[in-house]
């Protein structure tokens, strides 16, 4: 059998997240680590918290534009407001095809020189890059969640993916 040649993957996170708004700091935080070029995978089911994690980093990354869920465009290009990349948000939800639609998306922005943040992306936007960085966003159930707002507690894992993610700190994640 031939088994797909999978670059170093080690968890570099992981982290209990009480609330929206502690999610959104998570964004910021993990904006700082961010780098042009950057792709930042979102998993999760509907409502997980995706889009409440990538308005923090548009608010950690600096650019502009209220990031919202892009439900009537698969992506949304924030331009910088300083000397830092651009956030490229992707709703791949809808994105049947995978990167070659992507692609003919044809967004007026330099991918190497953005960050790019993909929603629903699993099995579709890998090729975007060799390295990139996993988060996985479940709603927290059984004994850890407590019983009053378990709603409201997220689990969310981070994998980097590729040498890039090596040896990146995520301490300040937590
Ligand atoms: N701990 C938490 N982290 C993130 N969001 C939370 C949390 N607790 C409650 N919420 C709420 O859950 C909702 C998450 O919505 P959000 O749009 O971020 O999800 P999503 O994963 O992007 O969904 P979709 O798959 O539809 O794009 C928001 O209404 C948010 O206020
Ligand atoms: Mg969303």
């Amino acid at each position: 059998m031939n088994v797909p040649h999978e670059t170093s993957a080690a968890t570099a996170a992981q982290l209990t997240v009480k609330s929206a708004e502690d999610m959104r700091e998570v964004g910021r935080r993990l904006a700082t680590l961010l780098r042009p070029g950057d792709l930042v995978l979102l998993s999760g089911e509907l409502g997980a918290g995706k889009t409440t994690m990538t308005r923090g980093l548009g608010e950690g990354l600096g650019v502009r534009g209220a990031v919202t869920s892009p439900t009537f465009v698969i992506a949304r290009v924030h331009p910088p407001l300083g000397d830092g990349p651009a956030l490229v948000h992707v709703d791949a939800y809808r994105l049947s095809g995978g990167l070659d639609e992507m692609e003919d998306l044809d967004l007026d922005v330099s991918l190497p020189e953005s960050v790019i943040v993909v929603e629903w992306g699993d099995g579709k936007v890998e090729d975007l890059s060799e390295d990139r960085l996993r988060v996985v966003i479940e709603r927290a159930v059984g004994a850890d969640a407590p019983v009053d707002d378990a709603d409201d507690v997220r689990s969310v894992t981070v994998t980097g993916v590729g040498d890039r993610w090596a040896s990146v700190d995520f301490a300040l994640l937590g």
